[in-house]
């Protein structure tokens, strides 16, 4: 079951609210529990667009936000405001309760009544798309087509219909930018990460444990439209090993199943990289995890040795040389992945876009299929 931490008993909130104080900061602490309010508003979609009077119009309000849920409130909204000189211009959600809450809580201009009132509009330059999974690719091709800059939570297609939509939009309009909701790249450890491997050459051996949330059956993530937890977290860790393996040196990959068909949250997977390289994934979600995701990470190659826990701690072993860091706060590189676009920072190649899908679409079939899966 998900815990429902607004009504969980008062000692529980307060240690809970201590131990994201270390983790996370008090800001960051103070925004997540803001977002379980925000996350208590229900309702239909607005029939009107909702205009946010006393709020003026600038030209630094240029953001849109598709999707105004737990993830865009307490990181999308909270860093695309809180560092770049951009502010938020308009959102739009299912929800229209929701959608209002955002857009006050961040001093938006307008909640529209409808998407295409925000891809239609001059003012919005970058979109931001956090809404269910099976909506991204759509909402994506709106707005590149609109001629927007687009950043598209993970994962950004959940099929290969969607894929090619995506790709055939983003050829067309070469000039709109694609970035991704994989943060993790931009965390300062697995930076240090790609430098130490970078220094080695031959094939990795790489191994990640993750414990999940467990989340209740009926959420959203399960609907076969959505496809499940292999697309909606899975992703974030083959996306990460293909980007240890380098894209150039990975293709084609054979994916292995190492779980049953009907699992649903715990999943054993094995990845064969083209240059050797070999990679496990395994992801467990079977009760809840009092500090959120927890990562466990190690991989060797050449004379590299290095170990990585939940983007919080690091050593590297180089031959007789060690280094070990550890950040004052756990870095998943949220804040440099949303500031991306915002800033102008370089987009995702179209050939990454295609290749990280692919890789996870794989994932996916070979464990609802039962057999090895090559990615070509
Ligand atoms: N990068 C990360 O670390 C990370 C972490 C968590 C979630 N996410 C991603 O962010 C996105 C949102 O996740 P969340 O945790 O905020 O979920 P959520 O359920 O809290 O929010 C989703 C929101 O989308 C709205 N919605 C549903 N269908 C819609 C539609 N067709 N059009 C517009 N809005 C619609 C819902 O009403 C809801 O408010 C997902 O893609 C998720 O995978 C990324």
């Amino acid at each position: 079951m998900s815990i429902d931490y607004l009504r969980s008993p008062p000692l529980y909130k307060i240690a809970k609210v201590l131990r994201y104080c270390r983790l996370y900061g008090p800001a960051r602490t103070y925004v997540k529990i803001i977002a379980q309010l925000h996350m208590r508003q229900e309702g239909e979609r607005l029939t009107e667009t909702w205009v946010n009077s006393g709020v003026g119009d600038s030209k630094s309000k240029n953001i849109a936000i598709v999707g105004c849920g737990n993830f865009s409130f307490s990181n999308i909204a909270y860093y695309a405001t809180k560092n770049s000189g951009s502010a938020l211009r308009a959102v739009y959600d299912t929800n229209g309760a929701r959608a209002v809450s955002l857009c006050r809580a961040y001093k938006g201009l307008y909640a529209a009544s409808r998407p295409e009132e925000i891809f239609a509009d001059p003012g919005v330059s970058i979109v931001f798309i956090a809404s269910n999974h099976a909506s991204h690719a759509k909402y994506a091709v709106n707005a590149i087509e609109s001629g927007k800059i687009v950043h598209i939570e993970k994962p950004h297609v959940v099929n290969t219909d969607d894929l090619d939509a995506l790709m055939g939009a983003a050829r067309r309009f070469e000039k709109s930018p694609i970035y991704l909701g994989f943060n993790r790249p931009f965390s300062n450890h697995f930076l240090r990460i790609q430098e130490a491997l970078n220094l080695e050459s031959g094939p990795l051996m790489i191994n990640w444990f993750i414990a999940g949330h467990q989340i209740d059956d009926d959420h959203w993530y399960f609907k076969e439209s959505e496809g499940g937890r292999v697309l909606g977290n899975l992703c974030h860790w083959t996306d990460l090993s293909l980007r240890m393996v380098g894209f150039e040196a990975a293709f084609p990959i054979q994916v292995t199943p190492g779980s049953p068909a009907n699992a649903k949250s715990d999943f054993a997977l094995t990845f064969n990289f083209a240059d050797g390289s070999v990679c496990s994934i395994t992801f467990s979600a079977k009760g809840h995890t009092f500090e959120g995701v927890r990562e466990y990470l190690n991989v060797h190659k050449g004379n590299t040795l290095l170990s990585m826990r939940d983007f919080h701690e690091l050593a590297i072993d180089r031959g007789s040389k060690r280094s070990s860091y550890k950040s004052f706060f756990r870095d998943h590189g949220h804040k440099r992945s949303v500031l991306r676009s915002i800033l102008g920072m370089p987009s995702v190649p179209l050939r990454e876009v295609e290749m990280t899908a692919k890789l996870f679409l794989a994932a996916k079939q070979a464990l609802f299929e039962q057999r090895k899966i090559t990615v070509t």
